[in-house]
């Protein structure tokens, strides 16, 4: 199927559109991966992920749009027949046979396919290289209800990689482990990759494990992709304020660009590193909590009143009051509630974005400090909705 001359992109979903009875679920989805690359599609619930890997993987066939990899159509090839395997939230092994078995088990169908059947020991040296990648020697006659989850989850690993797919398709594959395990596992993972250097694509709605893992992020909502980037554009020049929300915290303000390098918010003037936008032109202004310094409240650009205080460990996360809007600031230092602070912005800590669909949505942390202030106040019963006007 390889073509002669080298085609950087392994695959590419050309004006994709999915409709599940009437309802869009992909809209004109366009998205070019890199032969060895790392991407990770990232987006709250619904958003369309599964469905993304799933018309890749070829179980789901689109309403229109092309299918393409390394360059050749795909669309009309069975799922069978691409050179590409799946790894499920829930890991799917097969309960009756033990983890030599499972392993060996995508060998098998594959050498059959190929009407070239391996010899035993062709397979049994194939598993053992699998075990050893994924840390599980010595475990083939286990049987696969004995292990831990995380074991388990080895396993699907091993056994997706054992026919050398030429790409791997992985659907939040760490969502069951618990925290600890699941960070050890993103390491071993993206070793993994590294070390084969096969193309993943990556499914999950943990921003802070797409950032940690990937080459790229597909930022996803709604069926539309809203950003594509490496972890640190993403992070540090959200395109709109849904990434700018999804990727991190974020306070986000309406501001006005009187020129290039100067926005105006919050009733002042800031200089900024933007330019490029309309003389006048409404924007969004994303200020990072952990960006923002604190000072003496006469010494500050603006001032507020503290209004909660959250320790995290490494830092405070503190709910200052601007004016009535909530500002969501991390600082080392204790700053008590009702306290008065003054804030300094410099002009490598303010982002400027377009206005878009998502602009007022958040960036205002006020449900969060009330919330807040419900938890920490002795006094406020909680009661059912509905059930508050008795
Ligand atoms: N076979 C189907 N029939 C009908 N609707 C479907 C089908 N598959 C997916 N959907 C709908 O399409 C939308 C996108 O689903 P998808 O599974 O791609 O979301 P996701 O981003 O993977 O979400 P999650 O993070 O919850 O797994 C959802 O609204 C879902 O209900
Ligand atoms: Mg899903």
């Amino acid at each position: 199927m390889k073509d002669e001359k080298k085609i950087e992109n392994i695959i590419t979903l050309k004006n994709i559109t999915v409709s599940f009875d009437g309802e869009q679920v992909l809209k004109d989805f366009n998205l070019s991966i890199h032969d060895g690359e790392f991407v990770t599609l990232l987006g709250p619930s619904g958003c369309g992920k599964t469905t993304t890997l799933r018309i890749i993987g070829g179980f789901v066939t689109p309403d229109s749009g092309d299918v393409f990899f390394n360059g050749c159509r795909i669309n009309d090839l069975p799922p069978h027949k691409r050179p590409v395997n799946t790894i499920f939230q829930r890991y799917a092994l097969f309960p009756h046979l033990n983890v030599f078995e499972n392993v060996a088990f995508g060998i098998r169908v594959n050498a059959r396919k190929d009407a070239r059947r391996k010899k035993g020991a062709a397979i049994r040296e194939r598993v053992e290289e699998m075990l050893a990648l994924v840390n599980l020697r010595g475990f083939e006659k286990r049987a696969v209800a004995t292990l831990s989850g995380g074991q388990q989850q080895r396993v699907a690993i091993a056994r997706a990689l054992a026919n050398s797919p030429g790409v791997l398709l992985l659907d939040e594959p760490l969502a069951a482990l618990d925290l600890k395990l699941r960070k050890d596992m993103q390491v071993e993972l993206k070793n993994i990759q590294k070390s084969l250097g096969i193309t993943f694509i990556y499914v999950t709605h943990d921003q802070e494990e797409a950032l940690s893992m990937s080459d790229t992020v597909v930022v996803m909502d709604d069926g539309d992709i809203q950003q594509i980037g490496t972890p640190q554009d993403i992070y540090n020049e959200p395109r709109n304020a849904f990434v700018a929300d999804f990727i991190g915290e974020s306070n986000i303000l309406d501001g006005i660009m009187h020129h290039d390098y100067q926005v105006e918010t919050f009733g002042r003037k800031f200089k900024c590193l933007d330019a490029g936008f309309a003389p006048g032109e409404q924007v969004d202004v994303v200020i990072r909590p952990e960006d923002i310094d604190i000072v003496a409240p006469e010494k500050g650009h603006l001032s507020g009143t503290v209004t909660g205080v959250t320790f995290k460990g490494v830092h405070f996360e503190i709910i200052v009051d601007f004016k009535g809007f909530k500002w969501l600031i991390q600082t080392t230092d204790y700053h008590p509630v009702d306290s008065v602070i003054g804030i300094k912005l410099n002009p490598e800590d303010i982002h400027i974005m377009r206005k878009s669909a998502y602009s007022g949505m958040f960036g205002d942390y006020s449900s969060y400090s009330e919330e807040f202030d419900d938890m920490a106040d002795p006094t406020i019963d909680l009661v059912e909705e509905g059930e508050a006007a008795e």
